[in-house]
């Protein structure tokens, strides 16, 4: 069995609930262009780059947009995302996610966050726990989308372990992917029949704890 040395995070969904603000901002974009889309729809937009979920909802919407109209949608979207995220504070964190941040760094394992958005580190600063992480692997850092591994296997080599050494925290299918293509052991945070593929699933950090680590 190898041992644990490092704990790689994503952000949204599993450290701050920001889903609802993509959503939000997502929503007030598609009834602009004249449509809806379900909450349900919305569950596939979790842990998908910012450009694949607009061509997700064009397509919901049956509408077709230059390149160069995608950008500025996309852009426009953010930048109500942005808006809302500016007022994020610590209440936001998610049950236990700060307690096991800390719980990890007593016990001499690096933390490391692995997440597709390019605002992470805007989110980190706003609910101050910047300095919980030894590396933040962001959506600026990547070029390829989970579940290709590469923003995990960035965060391991960031913080000097290997893949085999990670345990990555995710709440969606595509990172849980990403982790096992990465050859790291996956925490579901969420539902088991959503999240079966990883090796434990919880619903969330505070359901956490030194002990369910180690026996991954
Ligand atoms: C992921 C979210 O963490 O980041 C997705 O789950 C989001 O919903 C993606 O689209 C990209 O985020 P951003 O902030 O760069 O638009
Ligand atoms: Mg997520």
């Amino acid at each position: 069995m190898t041992t644990i040395k490092a704990c790689l995070f994503d952000l949204d969904g599993v450290i701050v609930d920001t889903a609802v603000y993509h959503y939000k901002a997502w929503k007030r974009l598609a009834n602009q262009l004249g449509f809806d889309f379900t909450e349900e729809q919305n569950e596939k937009l979790k842990g998908v780059s910012r450009t694949r979920s607009l061509e997700l909802i064009l397509q919901w919407g049956g509408i077709s947009k230059s390149p160069a109209e995608q950008e500025e949608l996309a852009t426009l979207k953010n930048t109500w995302y942005v808006d809302m995220i500016s007022h994020m504070t610590p209440a936001e964190i998610l049950p236990g996610a700060k307690e096991f941040l800390v719980t990890c760094r007593a016990a001499g394992l690096k933390t490391a966050l692995g997440s597709a958005s390019k605002n992470s580190m805007m989110i980190l600063e706003k609910v101050n726990i910047v300095d919980l992480f030894d590396a933040v692997i962001d959506g600026n850092k990547v070029t390829k989308a989970k579940p290709d591994p590469e923003v995990f296997l960035k965060g391991a080599k960031a913080v000097g372990v290997t893949p085999a050494e990670c345990v990555v925290f995710e709440d969606a299918i595509a990172g849980v992917e990403a982790a096992i293509a990465g050859g790291m052991k996956a925490v579901g945070i969420g539902s088991p029949d959503v999240l079966g593929a990883a090796n434990l699933v919880v619903s969330g950090l505070n359901e956490m704890n030194l002990e369910k680590l180690k026996s991954l």
